[in-house]
């Protein structure tokens, strides 16, 4: 859908509906960021509550990463050998234990990027200092692992193959996701 554009006479005088859109948009969102860039209430104290709640959730999150995962794996290893075929509830928990691995990715890198933006150091407390980098890097990997484990075991046909894609994929998803962990850090932690 076409606009008639009266104001610029260089133009072709048509403005599409989706630019005129877009036009509007950024012109929102860059009265929010001078909004948001001069208000008072965006202080550093704000910014060390929204690391706190963040990390908190970022460490619950890997409570439900490992449970779905080990569930994942015993359900998939279950159905190996057993003839029967990939029904919906033996997929739960592959898709489930994909779900979580995504959602602490995210989160991950909203730490990563709030960190670094305060100019702060990622995992200062690390035994080493590659630690950083291994954590982001093993993160992503597992999370290939876990997409692959729900894709694969969707698509594959027969009776085994579907069981034993999510048994692999998953075991080995679930194994990287045991190797990242800073096991050093506290295993609850609740907003503090
Ligand atoms: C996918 C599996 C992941 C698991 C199981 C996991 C687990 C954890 C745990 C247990 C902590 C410590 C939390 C605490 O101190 O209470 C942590 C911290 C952190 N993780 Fe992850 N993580 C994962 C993926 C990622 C990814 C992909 C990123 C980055 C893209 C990331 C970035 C961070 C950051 C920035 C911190 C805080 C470091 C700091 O406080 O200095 N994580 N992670």
């Amino acid at each position: 859908m076409a606009l008639y554009r009266k104001d610029n006479p260089e133009s072709t005088g048509v403005l599409t509906l989706q630019q005129k859109l877009g036009r509007s948009t950024a012109r929102r969102s860059l009265l929010w960021a001078a909004r948001l860039s001069r208000s008072p209430s965006l202080t550093l104290p704000d910014m060390a509550t929204l690391y706190t709640i963040l990390l908190t959730l970022h460490n619950i999150n890997r409570w439900l990463v490992l449970l779905t995962g080990l569930w994942a794996l015993i359900r998939s290893l279950g159905g190996v050998g057993g003839g029967k075929d990939l029904t919906p509830a033996d997929r739960r928990p592959v898709v489930m234990f994909a779900g979580t691995v995504h959602l602490q990715l995210v989160l991950g890198l909203l730490l990563f990027a709030l960190v670094g933006s305060q100019g702060g150091r990622v995992f200062g407390d690390a035994p080493r200092a590659s630690f950083r980098w291994e954590h982001l890097g093993l993160g992503l990997i597992a999370a290939v692992f876990a997409t692959l484990a729900s894709a694969i075991s969707k698509r594959a046909k027969g009776s085994q193959a579907p069981f034993r894609a999510a048994a692999l994929w998953s075991g080995l998803a679930l194994l990287t996701v045991l190797l990242m962990i800073p096991w050093w850090r506290p295993l609850l932690r609740l907003f503090s």
